[in-house]
C-alpha cells in the first residue's frame, strides 16, 4: 500500500491477520461476469471472493442490465425499494444471487438500469445517479453495513449520499472511493445533484474548472472517507498535472487520505495448469504445452507455423490510453522484421480502421480480430511469446498479470502498475520479468522490443524469464489484507470527511 502496512499477529503458529469481520457493500457499473467492458468488472469480480475468504461479508450492487441473462445466473426474485429520484422515488427491485460466498445485488428498474449496454446511451449520467440513489437507499436499511466501497465516478454520488446532512446521514458506515481510471469523470451539465436529492453546492474544482458542470469523480473523491487507486504509482502520478486529468489539486488536498493498492487476478480462471480454453495445460515447472499453445494459436490465425518466429501479442481496448499510436507505429517494423503480431480488441474505429488496413497488408504474418473474446484472449495469453503493453497510462493494468502467469513475457511502458509490476530484465538480470521503457515513443517501445528479441533468440535466458513470472503470486490474498486495513482507516476517519470545498 501507499501508506502504513497491515500488521500481521500470530495464532497458533499461523500467520493471520487480526480480523474483525466487517459488513462491506461495493457498488459497481460492471462486474464479471455478469457485465464486463473492461479491468474494472474483473476487479469487482474478484476482490469480493478473496475478502470473502478473510472472513468478511461481502454484497457487490450492480445495474441488472438488459443484456445480464436471468436465468443464467438464477436471478429471480427481490425486493422493492424506493429511491428518492426526480423529486419523487422510483421503485427498484433488488434481487440477490449467493455465489462462490458473496451475495450480488441486481438492482432492477426497467426504464434506465435495464438497459442493454453498460455505457454509451446519452442518458448514463442519469442512469448511474439512480443507481446510486438505489444503494444508498438500500445500504440504509435494517443493518447497515459498515463500509461502502464505490468505483469509479458512476458510484461518485455515493459517498456524498451516505453524508446527507442530519436525519438521513448514516453515520456508522464509512466510504471508501476507488479510482480506477481518472480520465472518465462523468462531467455533466445535468442537475444530477438535485435529482438524487442532494444540496446543489458546487465544490470549488468544479467551479474553477467545468463552469455550471458536475463532476461525479470529483465529488467521490471528495466526499469520501478514504480514496484509493489501483497502483501506488497511480496514487503518486496522479498528483500530477501530467496524470491529474485535472483533478490535481483536489487530490492533493486529500492526499493524506490517498492509498494505492495494486490489483490481483483471479488465479482460478487465469491458470495454464487447469484452463479449458487452450490448447494444452502447462506450469513453471512442466511448460512443454506452451509450444503446442503457440502452433494452434499460430494456426488459429493463418499464420505460417514456426517455433522459431517471435509471436507478439496485444490483447485490450483499442483506445489512446493502451497507446495504440505506438502500436500502429511499431507493429509494421516488427511485421517488416520477419515477426508475428496478434491483436484482439475493439475500440476507437479510427484504430480499428488502421489496424484493418494493417492486417490486409500484412495478411501472412499480422493475426487482427476485432472483437470481445474472453476465449480468444487466454489463446493469445497462452500462445503468445511476448505481451504488448505500451500504454500512455495504466492505473494498474491487469493483462501484463495474466501474461506473466502464463509464461508470456511483457514488453511495457513503464507507468502506473505497469512500472510496480514488470521489472525490464536488461536492467534487472538477476529478477526481471519482462522488458519495460521509459519515454512515450516508437522509438523507446520499438527499443524495448528488440530487447526482447535478443532474449528470445537465447533459449536458456528465455525460459528462466518466463518461468520468473510464472512463479510469481498475483493473487488477490496479500492486496485483500491491504483492503482491509484500509476499512478499518476509512471506518477511523468516519464522519471527518465533510467534503473539501
Ligand atoms: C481501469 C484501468 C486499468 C485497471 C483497471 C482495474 O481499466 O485503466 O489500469 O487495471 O481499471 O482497476
Amino acid at each position: 500500500m501507499f501508506r502504513s502496512a497491515p500488521i500481521p499477529c500470530s495464532i497458533g503458529g499461523v500467520r493471520r491477520y487480526q480480523l474483525t469481520p466487517l459488513k462491506i457493500l461495493f457498488a459497481s457499473a460492471e462486474v464479471a461476469p455478469f457485465a464486463k467492458v473492461g479491468g474494472l468488472a474483473d476487479v469487482v469480480g474478484s476482490l469480493p471472493q478473496a475478502l470473502h475468504a478473510l472472513g468478511h461479508e461481502v454484497a457487490v450492487a450492480l445495474p441488472l442490465y438488459g443484456t445480464i441473462d436471468r436465468a443464467k445466473w438464477g436471478i429471480g426474485a427481490g425486493a422493492a425499494i424506493a429511491a428518492p429520484f426526480g423529486g419523487a422515488t422510483l421503485n427498484v427491485t433488488v434481487r440477490d444471487v449467493v455465489r462462490d460466498g458473496v451475495r450480488y445485488l441486481f438492482m432492477d428498474e426497467p426504464t434506465l438500469l435495464g438497459r442493454p449496454k453498460v455505457y454509451g446511451e446519452v442518458d448514463d449520467v442519469r442512469r448511474f445517479a439512480l443507481f446510486c440513489s438505489a444503494v444508498r437507499e438500500y445500504a440504509g436499511r435494517a443493518s447497515p453495513p459498515d463500509v461502502v466501497h464505490a468505483h469509479d465516478w458512476h458510484t461518485g454520488l455515493v459517498p456524498e449520499l451516505l453524508k446527507q446532512r442530519d436525519a438521513d446521514r448514516l453515520p456508522q458506515t464509512a466510504t471508501v472511493f476507488t479510482i480506477h481510471n481518472l480520465a472518465y469523470q462523468g462531467l455533466t451539465r445535468e442537475r444530477v445533484l438535485k435529482l438524487v436529492g442532494l444540496p446543489e453546492d458546487r465544490l470549488l474544482i468544479e467551479k474553477k474548472r467545468f463552469g455550471k458542470q458536475v463532476d461525479p469523480m470529483a465529488r467521490g473523491i471528495a466526499f469520501a472517507d478514504v480514496v484509493s487507486t489501483v497502483s501506488e504509482r497511480y496514487a503518486q502520478e496522479i498528483l500530477t498535472p501530467e496524470f491529474g486529468e485535472g483533478l490535481e489539486p483536489l487530490l492533493e488536498e486529500r492526499r493524506n487520505d490517498l492509498y494505492g493498492i495494486v490489483n490481483g487476478i483471479d488465479t482460478k480462471v487465469f491458470d495454464p495448469r487447469t484452463d479449458r480454453y487452450i490448447a494444452a495445460n502447462y506450469s513453471a515447472d512442466d511448460p512443454t504445452g506452451k509450444a503446442q499453445c503457440k502452433a494452434a494459436l499460430q494456426q488459429e490465425f493463418k499464420l505460417p507455423a514456426g517455433a522459431k518466429t517471435p509471436v507478439f501479442g496485444v490483447v485490450g481496448r483499442l483506445v489512446e490510453q493502451k497507446g495504440v499510436d505506438l502500436l500502429a507505429a511499431v507493429v509494421p517494423q516488427l511485421l517488416q522484421a520477419g515477426m508475428q503480431v496478434v491483436m484482439l480488441g475493439t475500440g476507437d474505429p479510427k484504430y480499428e480502421e488502421q489496424l484493418t488496413d494493417l492486417a490486409l497488408n500484412f495478411d501472412k504474418t499480422f493475426g487482427l480480430k476485432i472483437g470481445f473474446d474472453v476465449a480468444l484472449a487466454q489463446r493469445i495469453y497462452a500462445g503468445a511469446d511476448f505481451f504488448l503493453m505500451p500504454s500512455r497510462f495504466e492505473p494498474c493494468g491487469l493483462g501484463q498479470l495474466i501474461s506473466l502467469r502464463y509464461g508470456t513475457i511483457p514488453v511495457v511502458h513503464a507507468v502506473g502498475g505497469l512500472a510496480v509490476t514488470v521489472r525490464d530484465a536488461d536492467a534487472r538480470p538477476a529478477n526481471g520479468n519482462g522488458f519495460s521503457f521509459d519515454t512515450y515513443t516508437a522509438a523507446a517501445f520499438r527499443n524495448a522490443c528488440d530487447r526482447a528479441v535478443v532474449a528470445f533468440k537465447d533459449a536458456d535466458r528465455l525460459a528462466r524469464l518466463r518461468a520468473i513470472g510464472m512463479r510469481e503470486d498475483h493473487s488477490w490474498d496479500a492486496s485483500a489484507k491491504e483492503y482491509v486495513t484500509l476499512y478499518e482507516t476509512a471506518l477511523a476517519n468516519r464522519g471527518k470527511q465533510e467534503g473539501v470545498a
